[in-house]
């Protein structure tokens, strides 16, 4: 099932997902006018318990088994979904909602990390976004812009295994495009200049949330 007006973004770390969420609330803010209370940005993990919960475990400071990764991750997104104010109550309002990750970086992270079968059970009967953003980069350039933030790196963030991750999010993206007609796949070339992104991105964008 497809939910209208669900916008996904998607890609290893240090994609540039993010830089272009702030680019994107940004011109909505500067486009002013009515359409300001029908956009909803959103990221996973989530701010809530299980998210929290998730944060700790990815900079270290808690250990779980890949398997339980994979459904912390699910139970987390089944909040985020279903919960108070979920996405699915957000989408039935009208809005259209904007989600940094989803349960394509499951798919990827987890059938990476651990066996691949249980990310795909977990997350077989979540909605799908009407709209994904896979952001693609090669594993050097991608842990180069990681490596450059300020913090320490998180478990996943090892250049060995963002490009294993890499991988699967190839597969699956074409796997999904086969498959799922209806969700409306668009690569971005994460190495073009923001800007660039940025206008390739506003062009979907700009027209939501469709009546
Ligand atoms: P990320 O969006 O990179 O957050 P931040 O930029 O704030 O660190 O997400 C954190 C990490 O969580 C990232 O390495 C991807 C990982 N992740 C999974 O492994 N599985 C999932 O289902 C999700 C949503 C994220």
């Amino acid at each position: 099932m497809i939910l209208r007006n669900f916008v996904v973004f998607e890609g290893i770390d240090g994609t540039g997902t993010t830089t272009q969420i702030e680019r994107l609330k940004s011109a909505y803010a500067l486009r002013q006018g009515e359409n300001q209370n029908l956009i909803h940005f959103t990221c996973e993990p989530t701010s809530g318990e299980i998210g929290r919960l998730i944060r700790r475990a990815l900079r270290g400071e808690i250990h779980f088994t890949p398997d339980t990764m994979a459904r912390l991750f699910s139970a987390d997104r089944g909040e985020h979904l279903f919960g108070e104010n979920g996405i699915e109550s957000l989408i039935a309002q009208g809005k259209a909602v904007f989600s940094d990750r989803y349960l394509f970086s499951s798919l990827a992270y987890q059938g990476e990390a651990g066996n691949p079968d249980l990310p795909l059970l977990l997350n077989g009967n979540f909605p799908l976004p009407e709209y994904l953003f896979y952001f693609d980069l090669d594993e050097d350039t991608a842990m180069s812009r990681v490596e450059k933030r300020a913090g320490s790196l998180e478990i996943y963030e090892k250049r060995d295994f963002q490009n294993k991750v890499r991988s699967r999010y190839l597969e699956i993206i074409e796997r999904f495009e086969h498959e799922e007609k209806n969700m409306k796949v668009t690569r971005i070339d994460a190495s073009s200049s923001i800007d660039e992104i940025a206008e390739k991105i506003w062009s979907i964008a700009r027209n939501l949330p469709k009546m």
